[in-house]
This record gives structure tokens, sequence and C-alpha cells, in this order.
């Protein structure tokens, strides 16, 4: 699908603020994750042409950092724990319900584009373990049959619902 002229032009905006400089890659690549939430192939070839950057190496960048992401994410990024607390404690069973629930495997985003999953390692709240995190929002003691009523409350009251 052919992008309109209105996102090449923001994404001008965003190479023109840096000068076009090609050393202003990797920022360049971050405030166009930070708009659209991931880095699509049409901007990332639009880099290169604009900065001057064989796509190789603006791919070979965009591909390294685990700031960036090469496909689109869900409106709620998912991460659970699996730090040496959490785990302890059977996060790694929980991951497992939260893959079962929505039907992706970690890394990956739901179809509708709802929720997108990502194991992390200790989130700095191990007396909670184990954790979830939705956004902002802290899920604590964690278990596999809490899932389902978490993601209902997710989906039904956003990430900023107060306990
Ligand atoms: S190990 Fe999970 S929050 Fe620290």
């Amino acid at each position: 699908m052919a992008e309109s002229d209105h996102e090449y032009s923001k994404v001008d905006k965003i190479i023109e603020s840096y000068s076009c400089e090609k050393s202003a890659l990797i920022a360049v690549l971050q405030e166009i994750e930070n708009s659209y939430g991931y880095l699509p192939a049409w901007a990332l070839r639009h880099v290169s042409e604009k900065l001057k950057v064989p796509m190789i190496q603006v791919y070979g960048v965009a591909s390294f950092y685990d700031a960036f992401h090469l496909t689109p994410r869900g409106k709620h990024l998912i991460r659970v724990c699996l730090g040496t607390a959490c785990y302890l404690r059977g996060s790694a069973r929980v991951l497992e319900g939260l893959e079962r629930e929505l039907g992706i495997k970690d890394g990956e985003t739901t179809r509708d584009l709802t929720f997108s999953l990502q194991s992390v390692r200790c989130l700095g709240a191990c007396a909670l373990a184990p954790v979830m995190v939705v956004g902002e929002r802290y899920f604590d003691k964690m278990t596999p049959t809490k899932v389902r009523g978490a993601l209902k409350r997710v989906r039904v009251y956003g990430e900023n619902e107060k306990d």
C-alpha cells in the first residue's frame, strides 16, 4: 500500500530537524519509532534515500537495537518478568498462560493489534513477584489463573485503572 504524502512529509520533517545528517541515523529512527510505535519498511527506505545511507546499514541499525521494532506493536504492551525472583515464583507459567490466552508467542503481537507480549528481566518490583506490567500498570503476585481477568480489565478499563 502506498503511503500518503502526509506520512512522507512527517518523516521528512524528522529528518530535516537533524539537518539530514548521516550521523543522526539512530536519533531519526528513534523519532520515527516514537511516532509510529515501530519502524515501517517504507520509512526505512525513505530515511535511506534522504540521508544517503545504504539500506543495508539502515536495516542493520534498525534490527540491532532492542528499542526498535520492525513490525507494528499492539496498543497495550504486556511485559512479563522472567527475572530470578519472579521466575522462582512461577512467572514462566504466567507467560505460558498469556501465550495461550492471546494466541501469540513471546515477542509477538495479536492480529487485532490490541496486545504485544514481551518477557523481560526484572522490572524492579521483586517484592511483588511474579509481576506483569501492562503499560504502566502493575499486576502483582500473578498466577496463570489470574491472566484472563487481568486481560479483561485492561480491555475494559485500559491501562490507567486505579485499584
Ligand atoms: S525479578 Fe521480577 S521484578 Fe525483579
